[in-house]
């Protein structure tokens, strides 16, 4: 039955459902993956610095501006914005939200598909005997290919639709609450090894001394798409999840406490990932998107149970980014459910199927399509690059506009004290940062990147 013919929509149950499922969106392939690679082609230091300064004066208000859309309107992305402001342009935010959604999806996928190859390569003992030299020929070889990774890309897609089949409260609550403090734990074990290998000090200064001559517009714009990516953000997946909240949620905490786990598990990550490389050599820019998969085999080849940390290691990364495709799935599936009156089921099979046509482009461009590139930029790096840098900062920007200077003060403050029932203290923090600091702040770095301002 869809959750229009059953009148009412389904939601999360517990507090701690709903923070480990918007935990769970957040926290994906964007913290261990994305992270330590673009923190590596954009220089260290300077760029985490920004990065964090940009997670909390734009993330947490534009996190928090989803959550206060979604949870009035009890809608999806699109049907929100046409809620609160039936007979305006403004629903044209949630048309660009679903388009990034599809987006991410298409290249999102194609990471996953590298982690569940690499967790069965773990299964099957293949890391042993090699070293760093044919670990990396070893994934270099397989990213070209075609087979392997559109076949692994294709599974990471048909769960990711079983899931959202099973409903949201079934689906989503029970398997983003019990998995990620195990993530954690895997990466600070990860993390104490790689800062005990010799010669992996440099990896920390690396990632932690800023060095500023290393920033510039497309560094600082670099760093704004990272925030956005990682925390979920400006494509309304957080307007829908936070639809099914129920109406007692704190949403200023839930924000506050959802970006602070998600930085802490990229610095994490970062710190598993630089100090080995360092150690065995490797530069930095290296690695490309292929980073953690050249650098973490050899960090668990020296490793007492190195077998079962790697083996384990895959599997938590592949849930957390199935957690995370889940919530991007879902603002497509709810957008048609909703807005077309299309059954749950059809609606998650054509976006399923549609993701997988895009995606298996992304999968080739190391390889078949590897000649189809634009400025440098090859089908995969394009799509992230619009998706990440563009889309979802625009739509960021957007949502603070219309929670800012759209949406009644009124409304606003109600939504977020719970109709008066919670006291806000930041409120007048927040109201500040979303009418001036974010969307100026949003407006320069792109105006910078485009290369008006300078
Ligand atoms: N935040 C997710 C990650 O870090 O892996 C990716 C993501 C999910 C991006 C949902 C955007 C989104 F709306």
């Amino acid at each position: 039955m869809s959750l229009k013919e059953s009148g009412k929509r389904d939601g999360f149950t517990s507090k701690f459902g709903i923070i480990a499922a918007a935990a769970g969106s957040a926290i994906g392939l964007g913290n261990i993956w994305r992270f330590p690679y673009v923190v590596g082609e954009n220089g260290g230091g300077a760029f985490l610095l920004v990065y964090l300064g940009f997670v909390l004066l734009l993330g947490i208000p534009v996190m928090l501006s989803e959550f206060v859309i979604g949870r009035k309107a009890k809608r999806n992305t699109f049907g929100a914005f046409k809620e609160i402001a039936p007979g305006t342009l403004w629903p044209i935010i949630g048309v660009m939200g679903i388009v990034a959604a599809f987006v991410i999806l298409a290249f999102y996928s194609t990471i996953a598909g590298w982690t569940l190859h690499y967790l069965y390569i773990s299964v099957i003992n293949g890391f042993q005997g090699r070293d760093t030299a044919e670990l990396t020929l070893m994934f270099e070889k397989f990213q070209i290919s075609t087979f392997l990774p559109v076949f692994w890309q294709m599974i990471f897609i048909i769960l990711t639709a079983v899931i959202i089949l099973s409903g949201v409260k079934k689906g989503i609550e029970k398997y983003s609450k019990i998995l990620m403090p195990f993530l954690l734990l895997l990466l600070v074990a990860l993390s104490v090894r790689s800062v005990t290998l010799p010669g992996s000090f440099e990896g920390l200064v690396f990632l932690f001394k800023p060095d500023f001559t290393k920033l510039d517009s497309t560094v600082i714009l670099g760093a704004l798409g990272q925030a956005f990516f990682s925390l979920s953000i400006g494509m309304g997946a957080l307007i829908t999840y936070s639809s099914y909240f129920p109406s007692r949620t704190n949403l200023s905490n839930t924000a506050f406490e959802v970006s602070i786990a998600d930085v802490v598990i990229a610095i994490l990550a970062g710190i598993a990932i630089f100090p080995a490389m360092f150690s065995l050599g490797m530069q930095p820019e290296q690695g490309g998107a292929g980073l953690i998969f050249m650098v973490l085999p050899n960090v668990f080849l020296q490793i007492p149970g190195g077998y079962f940390i790697s083996i384990a290691f895959f599997i938590l990364l592949s849930i957390a980014a199935l957690t995370s495709s889940i919530s991007i799935m879902e603002v497509v599936v709810a957008f048609l459910v909703e807005e077309f009156n299309i059954l749950r089921r059809y609606a998650t099979l054509i976006t399923a199927f549609a993701a997988a046509f895009v995606g298996v482009f992304c999968t080739l461009s190391w390889g078949a399509f590897e000649n189809v590139t634009i400025g440098g930029r090859n089908i995969f790096d394009m799509l992230d690059f619009t998706a990440s840098n563009v889309l979802l900062p625009v739509g960021g920007l957007l949502i603070v506009i219309f929670v800012g200077w759209y949406m009644s003060h009124a409304d606003v403050k109600d939504e977020m004290s719970n109709q008066g029932a919670l006291k806000l203290q930041v409120f007048g923090v927040f109201r500040f940062l979303i009418k001036f600091i974010a969307p100026v702040a949003i407006a320069i770095i792109f105006l910078n990147a485009i290369g008006i301002l300078n």
